[in-house]
């Protein structure tokens, strides 16, 4: 049996990339649509992109770190590990605020992952960040040579996987001690911290047989208007996120979160 996944993730807020990518998707003509986390956070309108989502049943939302971090009232009970965190948690307890109580309760149902299995035998595994930590405490960076990857995938066997929250678009063909597997990374929407400003979304086709193949895209998006609008919003620090929007660069690339 065929089928075609798109997936994107990580829109933090954003309407304009999230639309992009939509119109893109919506191009594809896909079986199914499924969204890796982080819709919140980093953004000008969580409760939109929140919105849109539960409006949209069809389409499958995982849950994202910084989802959590709003949904769950992080910011409450656990202490900042560094002044970055300090600032995130700062910016998720008023991202809550702007969410409704059936918008919360909503982001806290989104399971952790999702396993699709178009053929028995053959499974396609999807998380934020990495298949077991949402994204807190470990995460798959660019720097990740493909045998260190292989390495923290030990024990998780789907043939394909894909994943979000390093806002880098990439497919990785991983060889574990002899078996392939091909690895997803579908973020960003809202920002990208690769140097490449477009908003970026991935397509996974199972063409049977055990027989995958991956792509991710860029999608073309003029970044002024929105990176302005990022700069006058509520955001305590819209000024960075409208720089990264505009660059497509962590606003500072001495201290990438991961
Ligand atoms: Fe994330």
């Amino acid at each position: 049996m065929k089928m075609r996944y798109c997936l994107y993730s990580d829109i933090h807020g954003q309407i304009p990339q999230l639309e992009a990518v939509e119109a893109a998707v919506a191009k594809e003509n896909p079986d199914k649509t499924i969204v890796i986390g982080d819709l919140v956070g980093l953004g000008p309108d969580p409760e939109v992109i929140v919105q849109r989502m539960m409006d949209r049943p069809e389409i499958d939302v995982i849950a994202g770190n910084v989802d959590l971090w709003a949904a769950q009232r992080l910011d409450e009970t656990m202490t900042p590990k560094s002044p970055h965190q300090e600032g995130m948690f700062r910016m998720s307890a008023m991202t809550r605020g702007r969410l409704s109580d059936s918008q919360i309760d909503w982001l806290l149902k989104r399971p952790f992952s999702i396993t699709y299995t178009p053929e028995q035998g053959h499974d396609f595994h999807v998380y934020h960040a990495t298949p077991y930590d949402i994204g807190d405490a470990d995460a798959f960076p660019f720097r990740l040579t493909d045998d260190e990857l292989a390495d923290k995938l030990k024990g998780f066997d789907a043939d394909i996987m894909a994943h979000g929250h390093i806002h880098g678009p990439s497919v990785r063909n991983l060889d574990k001690d002899g078996k392939k597997q091909t690895v997803v990374c579908a973020a960003a929407v809202g920002m990208s911290w690769d140097g490449d400003p477009r908003p970026a979304y991935a397509v996974v086709d199972y063409l049977g047989d055990g027989k995958w193949e991956a792509r991710t895209e860029r999608v073309d998006f003029d970044p002024e208007e929105q990176a302005k609008y990022n700069e006058n919003c509520w955001l305590e620090h819209g000024e960075r996120i409208a720089g990264m929007i505009r660059s497509g660069t962590f606003w500072n690339p001495d201290h990438m979160p991961h």
